[in-house]
């Protein structure tokens, strides 16, 4: 069975994957920088799993760290998750964006071809696409500029990544475009840490639930949607981890050695459906008002997901109730 490197092991997205890999038979070897993680979260993918992962505590962008690691471990594939993914804060300090998103995976494409590890699944974003001339997006979509320094290096790195597999032909990669991950693990031991306050809907929506914040700022109620606030497509994050492993099945037995596949429900919900349903699992009345715009917000985005249901058979199996109710069982455990 395949050794996994998954990088950024005990974050959001990251530990929920280690848990679905362990409880498929994969032997998970998980490394995170611990900058936006908490350690115990290593103990909770064991409880859940009832399988230990190999865990070390890395920085990605020290490249001698990197192979030393490489020597020590025998690694079959790698999910990269490692990254900074705050949009706002890679606007105020870009540097720090592209030096930890991009040097990292450079030193771990070197590593690789080092060690002879032939296959790597990279978190790529819908933030490559801007917002879409034509909906649902589909893969063929032209990606449009950047509108942030952390665009920036989901769309660098899928190059770096398609100019990497054009010269080395036995490594075969794969970027998953997320839509918009949320929900947490049936169990409620692991979920979504945001550092400080939330920037993202879902923790911000939870966390008002739960009086920590007094009121969820609703950014726009004018724009041109049923509601007037923005659409997205929510994606329950268990169904992202299984995502990663149909990728990495994929790998097996891909006939060109890069290819990309957005991953969503291919469903597109309103701010305010998102409440609805919050509210609903939750019998909890949100305090929210609509209050101006959020700069750089795109009105609309939804995936169109034959490709990936068709190529990777995988397909989203977990609704938008389930999503909002996840996150709050999560939520009243914090
Ligand atoms: N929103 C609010 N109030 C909040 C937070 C968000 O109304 O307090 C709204 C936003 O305006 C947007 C929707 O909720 O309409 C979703 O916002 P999120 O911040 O949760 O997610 P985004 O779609 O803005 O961002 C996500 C990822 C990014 C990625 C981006 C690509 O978090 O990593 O999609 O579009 F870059």
């Amino acid at each position: 069975m395949k050794n996994v490197l998954v990088t950024g092991g005990l974050g959001f997205i990251g530990s929920h994957t280690c848990v679905e890999l362990l409880q498929r038979g994969y032997k998970v070897i998980a490394v995170d920088n611990l900058s936006n993680s908490e350690i115990q979260v290593k103990d909770r993918i064991t409880k859940i799993s009832r399988e230990n992962i190999v865990f070390q505590q890395l920085d990605l962008v020290q490249k001698d760290e990197v192979k030393s690691f490489f020597e020590a471990h025998a690694i079959d594939s790698i999910i990269h998750f490692a990254a900074s993914k705050a949009v706002g804060e890679s606007v105020e300090n870009p540097l720090h964006y592209y030096q930890n998103n991009l040097i990292s995976l450079l030193n771990l494409l070197e590593a690789s071809k080092a060690y002879s590890v032939n296959q790597f699944v990279f978190s790529s974003s819908c933030t490559v696409y801007g917002q879409p001339d034509k909906l649902p997006v589909t893969e063929d979509t032209p990606k449009k500029p950047a509108e942030s320094p952390y665009g920036n290096t989901k769309q660098i790195g899928e190059e770096i990544l398609e100019d990497f597999c054009r010269v080395n032909p036995t490594f075969k990669a794969i970027s998953l475009r997320y839509f918009n991950p949320i929900g947490a693990h049936k169990s409620a031991l692991i979920g979504e840490l945001p550092l400080g306050v939330p920037n993202n809907l879902v923790p911000f929506i939870t966390q008002t639930a739960a009086g920590i914040r007094e009121k969820l700022n609703v950014f726009g109620g004018d724009y041109d949607t049923p509601d007037g606030t923005c659409i997205r497509d929510y994606i329950h994050v268990v169904d992202l981890a299984l995502a990663h492993i149909s990728a990495l099945e994929y790998a097996d037995r891909m006939e060109e050695n890069y290819d990309f596949f957005n991953v969503g429900t291919g469903n597109g919900f309103s701010v305010l459906e998102v409440i609805k349903s919050f509210e609903k699992v939750s019998g909890v009345n949100l305090n929210y008002e609509i209050v101006d715009r959020r700069p750089g917000d795109i009105e609309k985005i939804y995936a169109d997901t034959t490709k990936v249901n068709q190529k990777l058979g995988w397909k989203a199996k977990l609704g938008l109730d389930d999503m909002t109710h996840s996150a709050w069982e999560w939520q009243k455990t914090l």
